[in-house]
């Protein structure tokens, strides 16, 4: 198929231009650059050995994704792009809504006119806000997220049921990313935050290549084993292989699917911590401050959904995700951008 990946010279979006292109599909990436580096797409090129077209523009360009659908007669999309930092949704909500939620309405309408009704969407499991019960299931109540990004995910989730309902020749799969970490094994791709990180993997990375004094733990006093908070990583090659699967679900079954991609295993920061110390050798030294506002104790997935209908579940190991980041942010790529 011909697919056109939004994002895709980000983080997640890289990793599925490659995945896809090694499956044999023709993938067009769009990217307006504003949080990724111009050179990725080259970089996904020289893993894969095919060229990767790279459209630079703003998904919320109605005619311009038009153009680009036709043209390359694209017969699906993923939309990865989006702004997702939360703290940063908070400061400057309009921004998030106009970019998440105005880029997904603008790509449904390019969509339905170009006549392409085949979408994946990057949601979050921030959709079920503090999850009622754990292990979190697709039919768990959908919470009250705590920030402007959160919201902005379950706006876009129920536009996209709404969508479905209205016309249901449409084939939408909304995948609910747990916590995705890790890079491809080449070392060449990765997750690269400008600044500095707002997450636990790339800040552990960044402090045992010496680019950070000390990792901040936020809370020792939550009720969980060790005291620190508990999520569910997954490896970013676990994600996107699960978007292969939901792809191919969706070539045979036209509606709507949601499905959870987690490995439906729990890990704190301590123990993330302590694995990365020992994957790479360094330290990773640590003090430990106040709760950060806005976290839960613990969230992982329950992954059984996507194991029974897309026979897909996550492959990789702790040590696989902390090995391959240490690759990638040692390896002189994948550096601090400042
Ligand atoms: P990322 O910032 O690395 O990638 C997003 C890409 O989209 C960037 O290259 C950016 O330049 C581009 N972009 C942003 N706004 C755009 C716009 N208006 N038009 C065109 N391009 C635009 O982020 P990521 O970690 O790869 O996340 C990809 C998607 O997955 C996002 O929608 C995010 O909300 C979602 N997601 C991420 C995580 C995570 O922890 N990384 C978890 C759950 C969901
Ligand atoms: C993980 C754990 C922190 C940093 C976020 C977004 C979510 C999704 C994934 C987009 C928590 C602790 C962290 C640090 C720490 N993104 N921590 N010191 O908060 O589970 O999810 O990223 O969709 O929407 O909310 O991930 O990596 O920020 O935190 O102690 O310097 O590590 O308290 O327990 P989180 P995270």
């Amino acid at each position: 198929m011909n697919i056109l990946i939004t994002g895709g010279n980000g983080y997640i979006g890289s990793h599925a231009c490659l995945v896809l292109q090694q499956a044999g599909h023709g993938v067009v990436s769009l990217d307006n650059l504003s949080n990724s580096r111009a050179d990725v797409a080259e970089r996904v090129a020289r893993i894969s050995g095919r060229p990767l077209r790279l459209v630079e523009g703003d998904v919320r360009d109605r005619e311009l994704l038009e153009r680009v659908l036709r043209q390359e007669k694209i017969e699906a999309v993923f939309h990865f792009a989006g702004l997702k930092a939360v703290g940063e949704s908070v400061s400057r909500p309009l921004r998030y809504y106009d970019c998440n939620v105005g880029g997904a309405v603008a790509l449904c309408r390019a969509m339905a006119a170009a006549a392409v009704k085949v979408l994946v969407f990057s949601s979050s499991a921030t959709v079920y806000g503090e999850p009622a019960r754990m292990p979190v299931a697709e039919d768990c109540p959908l919470g009250e997220p705590t920030n402007p990004y959160g919201r902005s995910k379950l706006m876009i989730e129920q536009i996209l049921a709404d969508l479905s309902r209205a016309d249901p020749s449409w084939r939408i799969a909304r995948l609910r990313y747990f916590n995705p970490v890790g890079a491809h094994e080449s070392g060449l791709i990765g997750e690269d935050p400008s600044g500095e990180p707002a997450n636990l993997m790339p800040y552990v990375a960044q402090v045992a290549a010496g680019k950070r004094e000390s990792l901040q733990v936020f809370g020792t006093d939550y009720p969980t084993a060790d005291g620190t908070g508990v999520r569910d990583y997954i490896h970013v090659m676990d994600l996107v292989e699960g978007h292969l699967a939901a792809l191919e679900y969706l070539r045979r079954h036209p509606g709507l699917l949601t499905v959870n991609l987690g490995t439906g295993r729990g890990l704190s920061v301590l123990e993330m911590a302590e694995t990365f110390a020992r994957v790479s050798g360094r330290p990773v030294p640590y003090r430990v401050t106040a709760r950060r506002p806005g976290d839960v104790a613990a969230c992982w997935a329950d992954p059984a959904l996507a194991q029974r209908l897309l026979g897909w579940r996550a492959q990789r190991s702790v040590e696989d995700m902390c090995r391959d980041t240490w690759r990638w942010v040692s390896g002189g790529v994948g550096g601090a951008r400042e």
